[in-house]
Protein backbone atom coordinates (compact mmCIF):
# COMPACT_ATOMS: atom_id res chain seq x y z
CA UNK A 1 0.00 0.00 0.00
CA UNK A 2 1.04 3.40 -0.68
CA UNK A 3 2.33 5.15 2.43
CA UNK A 4 0.65 8.00 0.90
CA UNK A 5 -3.00 6.31 -0.91
CA UNK A 6 -4.74 9.01 0.01
CA UNK A 7 -2.74 12.58 -0.33
CA UNK A 8 -1.44 14.30 -3.05
CA UNK A 9 2.45 14.07 -2.66
CA UNK A 10 3.96 11.39 -4.89
CA UNK A 11 5.70 9.24 -2.13
CA UNK A 12 7.05 5.79 -2.99
CA UNK A 13 6.30 2.19 -0.80
CA UNK A 14 9.82 2.80 0.59
CA UNK A 15 9.75 6.56 1.81
CA UNK A 16 11.06 8.42 -1.11
CA UNK A 17 9.06 11.18 -2.34
CA UNK A 18 9.59 12.45 -5.90
CA UNK A 19 10.47 15.90 -6.45
CA UNK A 20 12.26 15.81 -9.75
CA UNK A 21 11.47 14.55 -13.32
CA UNK A 22 13.79 13.32 -16.11
CA UNK A 23 12.31 14.05 -19.05
CA UNK A 24 13.74 12.95 -22.42
CA UNK A 25 12.22 14.97 -24.94
CA UNK A 26 14.05 12.48 -27.87
CA UNK A 27 15.49 9.38 -28.35
CA UNK A 28 17.53 11.56 -31.55
CA UNK A 29 20.87 12.08 -31.23
CA UNK A 30 23.78 13.72 -33.50
CA UNK A 31 26.12 11.75 -31.57
CA UNK A 32 27.31 8.26 -31.15
CA UNK A 33 28.62 8.23 -28.02
CA UNK A 34 30.50 4.14 -27.28
CA UNK A 35 28.94 4.13 -24.16
CA UNK A 36 25.53 6.06 -24.13
CA UNK A 37 22.53 4.50 -22.17
CA UNK A 38 20.25 5.34 -24.69
CA UNK A 39 18.01 6.85 -21.90
CA UNK A 40 14.57 5.64 -22.77
CA UNK A 41 14.99 4.31 -26.57
CA UNK A 42 12.64 1.82 -27.28
CA UNK A 43 12.73 2.23 -30.10
CA UNK A 44 9.94 3.97 -30.59
CA UNK A 45 9.92 7.40 -32.96
CA UNK A 46 7.19 9.40 -31.37
CA UNK A 47 7.74 12.01 -29.53
CA UNK A 48 5.33 14.12 -26.79
CA UNK A 49 4.60 17.39 -27.97
CA UNK A 50 5.25 20.74 -26.28
CA UNK A 51 1.43 20.51 -24.43
CA UNK A 52 1.67 16.74 -23.23
CA UNK A 53 5.12 17.75 -21.71
CA UNK A 54 3.57 20.84 -20.44
CA UNK A 55 0.51 19.24 -18.73
CA UNK A 56 2.65 16.41 -17.42
CA UNK A 57 4.75 19.25 -15.44
CA UNK A 58 2.01 21.00 -14.43
CA UNK A 59 0.25 18.51 -13.13
CA UNK A 60 3.56 16.78 -11.10
CA UNK A 61 4.30 19.97 -9.99
CA UNK A 62 0.94 20.26 -8.13
CA UNK A 63 1.85 17.30 -6.55
CA UNK A 64 5.26 17.94 -4.99
CA UNK A 65 7.68 17.51 -8.30
CA UNK A 66 10.09 20.89 -7.84
CA UNK A 67 12.78 20.31 -9.98
CA UNK A 68 12.77 19.27 -14.12
CA UNK A 69 15.46 17.75 -15.98
CA UNK A 70 15.07 17.67 -20.02
CA UNK A 71 17.08 15.12 -21.51
CA UNK A 72 17.64 13.18 -24.91
CA UNK A 73 18.98 11.66 -27.30
CA UNK A 74 20.16 15.01 -27.55
CA UNK A 75 16.93 17.50 -26.35
CA UNK A 76 18.79 20.33 -28.88
CA UNK A 77 17.60 18.53 -31.87
CA UNK A 78 14.00 19.53 -31.08
CA UNK A 79 13.52 23.43 -32.81
CA UNK A 80 10.89 23.84 -30.20
CA UNK A 81 13.02 23.41 -27.04
CA UNK A 82 12.51 26.83 -26.28
CA UNK A 83 8.63 26.54 -26.44
CA UNK A 84 8.88 23.86 -24.40
CA UNK A 85 11.01 25.53 -21.45
CA UNK A 86 8.61 28.09 -22.16
CA UNK A 87 5.64 26.14 -21.40
CA UNK A 88 6.36 24.70 -17.76
CA UNK A 89 5.19 26.20 -14.74
CA UNK A 90 7.20 27.93 -11.65
CA UNK A 91 9.80 25.39 -10.93
CA UNK A 92 12.75 25.41 -8.39
CA UNK A 93 15.54 24.15 -10.54
CA UNK A 94 15.26 23.88 -14.89
CA UNK A 95 18.15 22.05 -16.28
CA UNK A 96 19.12 20.59 -19.39
CA UNK A 97 21.40 18.08 -20.36
CA UNK A 98 22.97 18.18 -23.51
CA UNK A 99 26.40 17.51 -25.87
CA UNK A 100 26.42 21.11 -26.38
CA UNK A 101 27.05 20.66 -30.00
CA UNK A 102 24.05 22.80 -31.00
CA UNK A 103 24.28 25.22 -27.93
CA UNK A 104 25.92 28.26 -29.88
CA UNK A 105 22.89 30.89 -30.71
CA UNK A 106 20.46 29.31 -28.34
CA UNK A 107 21.99 29.46 -25.13
CA UNK A 108 20.49 33.46 -24.45
CA UNK A 109 17.37 32.21 -26.00
CA UNK A 110 16.64 29.03 -23.50
CA UNK A 111 18.27 31.12 -20.44
CA UNK A 112 15.24 33.66 -21.45
CA UNK A 113 12.39 31.13 -21.68
CA UNK A 114 13.18 29.57 -18.43
CA UNK A 115 16.13 27.80 -18.52
CA UNK A 116 18.69 27.90 -15.26
CA UNK A 117 21.24 25.47 -15.76
CA UNK A 118 22.65 22.94 -18.12
CA UNK A 119 24.82 19.79 -17.54
CA UNK A 120 27.32 19.57 -20.57
CA UNK A 121 28.23 16.00 -21.75
CA UNK A 122 32.42 16.59 -22.12
CA UNK A 123 34.91 13.78 -21.93
CA UNK A 124 37.90 15.19 -22.89
CA UNK A 125 39.73 17.99 -24.13
CA UNK A 126 41.71 16.34 -26.81
CA UNK A 127 39.56 16.93 -29.83
CA UNK A 128 40.87 13.15 -31.67
CA UNK A 129 40.34 11.55 -28.45
CA UNK A 130 36.79 13.63 -28.13
CA UNK A 131 35.59 12.66 -31.37
CA UNK A 132 36.94 8.36 -30.87
CA UNK A 133 34.15 8.51 -27.59
CA UNK A 134 31.50 10.50 -29.48
CA UNK A 135 31.41 9.43 -32.62
CA UNK A 136 31.08 13.26 -34.26
CA UNK A 137 31.72 14.44 -37.07
CA UNK A 138 35.14 16.84 -37.65
CA UNK A 139 34.28 20.71 -36.46
CA UNK A 140 31.41 19.31 -33.30
CA UNK A 141 34.36 19.76 -30.51
CA UNK A 142 34.62 23.35 -31.27
CA UNK A 143 31.08 24.23 -31.38
CA UNK A 144 30.91 22.07 -27.98
CA UNK A 145 33.64 24.80 -26.77
CA UNK A 146 31.61 27.62 -28.29
CA UNK A 147 28.65 26.43 -26.51
CA UNK A 148 30.15 26.12 -22.87
CA UNK A 149 31.23 29.80 -23.48
CA UNK A 150 28.10 31.12 -24.68
CA UNK A 151 26.40 29.25 -21.36
CA UNK A 152 28.68 30.50 -18.79
CA UNK A 153 27.95 34.13 -20.52
CA UNK A 154 24.11 33.87 -20.50
CA UNK A 155 24.36 33.19 -16.73
CA UNK A 156 23.20 29.39 -17.16
CA UNK A 157 24.48 28.60 -13.52
CA UNK A 158 26.63 25.98 -12.90
CA UNK A 159 27.80 24.82 -15.89
CA UNK A 160 28.43 21.15 -15.32
CA UNK A 161 30.53 19.08 -17.43
CA UNK A 162 30.01 15.54 -17.44
CA UNK A 163 32.74 13.33 -17.48
CA UNK A 164 32.25 9.60 -17.64
CA UNK A 165 35.38 8.09 -16.31
CA UNK A 166 36.84 5.71 -19.32
CA UNK A 167 40.07 3.56 -18.38
CA UNK A 168 42.67 3.91 -21.21
CA UNK A 169 40.72 6.43 -22.41
CA UNK A 170 40.39 10.05 -20.65
CA UNK A 171 41.16 9.40 -17.23
CA UNK A 172 44.19 11.09 -18.15
CA UNK A 173 42.50 14.11 -18.74
CA UNK A 174 40.95 14.82 -15.55
CA UNK A 175 43.37 17.29 -14.39
CA UNK A 176 43.53 19.01 -17.28
CA UNK A 177 39.43 18.85 -17.37
CA UNK A 178 39.92 20.67 -13.97
CA UNK A 179 41.82 22.94 -15.16
CA UNK A 180 39.73 24.07 -18.32
CA UNK A 181 37.04 24.65 -15.29
CA UNK A 182 38.88 26.49 -12.90
CA UNK A 183 39.40 29.08 -15.99
CA UNK A 184 35.15 29.63 -15.05
CA UNK A 185 35.76 31.22 -11.83
CA UNK A 186 33.02 28.86 -9.96
CA UNK A 187 30.52 29.24 -12.88
CA UNK A 188 31.43 25.58 -14.13
CA UNK A 189 31.53 22.56 -12.00
CA UNK A 190 33.46 19.45 -13.12
CA UNK A 191 31.24 16.21 -12.69
CA UNK A 192 32.61 12.55 -12.79
CA UNK A 193 30.63 9.65 -13.98
CA UNK A 194 31.19 6.34 -13.17
CA UNK A 195 30.75 4.29 -16.24
CA UNK A 196 27.31 2.15 -16.06
CA UNK A 197 27.78 -0.83 -18.27
CA UNK A 198 24.95 -0.78 -20.52
CA UNK A 199 26.50 -2.03 -23.87
CA UNK A 200 29.55 -4.22 -23.19
CA UNK A 201 31.76 -1.08 -22.32
CA UNK A 202 33.02 -3.60 -18.73
CA UNK A 203 36.53 -2.72 -19.99
CA UNK A 204 36.50 0.66 -19.70
CA UNK A 205 35.02 0.73 -16.39
CA UNK A 206 37.89 2.75 -13.77
CA UNK A 207 38.57 1.21 -10.43
CA UNK A 208 35.97 4.20 -8.42
CA UNK A 209 37.76 3.74 -5.11
CA UNK A 210 40.91 5.07 -6.77
CA UNK A 211 39.65 7.95 -8.14
CA UNK A 212 37.88 8.67 -4.89
CA UNK A 213 41.35 8.33 -2.91
CA UNK A 214 42.40 10.68 -5.30
CA UNK A 215 40.31 13.31 -5.25
CA UNK A 216 40.49 13.06 -1.91
CA UNK A 217 43.96 13.79 -1.66
CA UNK A 218 43.90 16.33 -3.41
CA UNK A 219 40.90 18.14 -2.12
CA UNK A 220 41.31 20.89 0.42
CA UNK A 221 37.60 20.94 1.78
CA UNK A 222 35.07 17.98 1.31
CA UNK A 223 31.20 18.12 1.30
CA UNK A 224 27.81 15.78 1.09
CA UNK A 225 25.27 16.56 -0.93
CA UNK A 226 22.09 14.84 0.34
CA UNK A 227 21.40 13.86 -3.16
CA UNK A 228 22.37 10.64 -3.93
CA UNK A 229 24.62 11.43 -0.66
CA UNK A 230 26.97 12.70 -3.97
CA UNK A 231 30.67 14.19 -2.41
CA UNK A 232 31.87 17.30 -3.24
CA UNK A 233 35.85 17.70 -3.14
CA UNK A 234 37.46 21.24 -4.08
CA UNK A 235 40.67 20.89 -5.40
CA UNK A 236 42.82 24.16 -6.43
CA UNK A 237 39.10 26.17 -5.97
CA UNK A 238 37.87 23.90 -8.80
CA UNK A 239 34.60 22.03 -7.66
CA UNK A 240 34.43 18.05 -8.72
CA UNK A 241 31.41 15.75 -7.97
CA UNK A 242 31.72 12.14 -8.27
CA UNK A 243 29.29 10.39 -9.47
CA UNK A 244 28.70 6.69 -8.58
CA UNK A 245 25.40 4.93 -9.69
CA UNK A 246 26.94 1.15 -9.89
CA UNK A 247 26.22 -1.22 -6.93
CA UNK A 248 25.19 1.98 -4.63
CA UNK A 249 22.33 1.35 -2.53
CA UNK A 250 22.41 5.21 -0.96
CA UNK A 251 22.68 6.39 -4.36
CA UNK A 252 18.83 4.46 -5.03
CA UNK A 253 18.33 4.70 -1.36
CA UNK A 254 18.13 8.52 -1.99
CA UNK A 255 16.78 8.68 -5.37
CA UNK A 256 13.70 11.31 -5.79
CA UNK A 257 13.15 11.18 -9.50
CA UNK A 258 10.57 9.61 -11.83
CA UNK A 259 11.44 9.54 -15.74
CA UNK A 260 9.26 10.12 -18.53
CA UNK A 261 10.40 8.66 -21.88
CA UNK A 262 10.34 10.58 -25.26
CA UNK A 263 7.05 8.54 -26.25
CA UNK A 264 5.83 9.92 -23.18
CA UNK A 265 6.03 7.07 -20.66
CA UNK A 266 6.68 7.21 -16.91
CA UNK A 267 9.69 5.47 -16.11
CA UNK A 268 10.16 4.53 -12.16
CA UNK A 269 13.45 3.56 -12.59
CA UNK A 270 16.65 3.95 -14.81
CA UNK A 271 17.21 0.75 -14.54
CA UNK A 272 14.10 -1.09 -15.00
CA UNK A 273 11.88 -1.07 -18.37
CA UNK A 274 9.10 -3.57 -17.31
CA UNK A 275 7.01 -1.07 -15.32
CA UNK A 276 6.12 1.83 -17.95
CA UNK A 277 3.11 3.60 -17.68
CA UNK A 278 1.56 5.24 -20.76
CA UNK A 279 0.90 9.05 -20.17
CA UNK A 280 1.07 10.01 -23.60
CA UNK A 281 -2.87 10.44 -24.54
CA UNK A 282 -3.58 11.03 -20.99
CA UNK A 283 -5.90 13.96 -20.04
CA UNK A 284 -5.22 16.77 -17.08
CA UNK A 285 -7.56 14.62 -15.25
CA UNK A 286 -6.28 11.26 -15.43
CA UNK A 287 -2.94 12.48 -14.55
CA UNK A 288 -2.83 12.58 -10.75
CA UNK A 289 -3.76 8.63 -10.73
CA UNK A 290 -1.33 7.64 -13.00
CA UNK A 291 1.80 9.41 -11.66
CA UNK A 292 0.64 7.80 -8.30
CA UNK A 293 0.41 4.50 -10.44
CA UNK A 294 4.05 5.29 -11.24
CA UNK A 295 5.62 5.85 -8.07
CA UNK A 296 3.42 3.36 -6.46
CA UNK A 297 5.83 0.82 -8.87
CA UNK A 298 9.29 2.83 -7.91
CA UNK A 299 11.66 -0.18 -6.48
CA UNK A 300 14.76 0.50 -5.57
CA UNK A 301 17.14 -1.25 -7.75
CA UNK A 302 19.92 -1.85 -5.37
CA UNK A 303 18.15 -2.32 -1.92
CA UNK A 304 20.31 -2.89 1.42
CA UNK A 305 18.42 -5.97 2.44
N1 LIG B 1 27.31 5.45 -17.91
C1 LIG B 1 27.30 6.61 -17.21
N2 LIG B 1 26.75 7.75 -17.67
C2 LIG B 1 26.19 7.70 -18.88
N3 LIG B 1 25.56 8.67 -19.59
C3 LIG B 1 25.16 8.13 -20.75
N4 LIG B 1 25.50 6.84 -20.82
C4 LIG B 1 26.15 6.54 -19.67
C5 LIG B 1 26.74 5.38 -19.13
N5 LIG B 1 26.74 4.22 -19.80
C6 LIG B 1 25.37 10.03 -19.11
C7 LIG B 1 26.58 10.90 -19.36
C8 LIG B 1 26.18 11.80 -20.45
C9 LIG B 1 24.69 11.90 -20.23
C10 LIG B 1 23.91 12.27 -21.43
O1 LIG B 1 24.29 10.61 -19.79
O2 LIG B 1 26.75 11.70 -18.23
O3 LIG B 1 26.83 13.04 -20.28
FE1 LIG C 1 24.09 9.30 -25.93
FE2 LIG C 1 24.34 11.82 -25.05
FE3 LIG C 1 26.31 10.72 -26.44
FE4 LIG C 1 24.03 11.37 -27.64
S1 LIG C 1 25.52 12.76 -26.73
S2 LIG C 1 25.15 9.47 -27.94
S3 LIG C 1 22.53 10.88 -26.03
S4 LIG C 1 25.56 10.07 -24.41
Amino acid sequence: MNPCGTCNSLTDNYGRTVKSLRMSITNRCNFDCIYCHNEGDHGSLSEMSVETISNIVDVASGMGVNRVKISGGEPLIRNDLEDIVASLPELKDVSLTTNASMLKGRAQSLKECGLDRVNVSLDSLDPDTYRSITNCNANAFERVLDGIHEAVDSGLNPVKLNMVLLKDINEVGMDSMLEFTRQYNGNVILQLIELMDFKDVAQYRVNADEVERKLLSEASNVTVRQMHHRKKYIINGAEVEFVRPVDNTEFCANCNRLRVTADGKLKPCLLSNDDLVDVSNASLDELPSLLKLAVSKRVPFHRTE
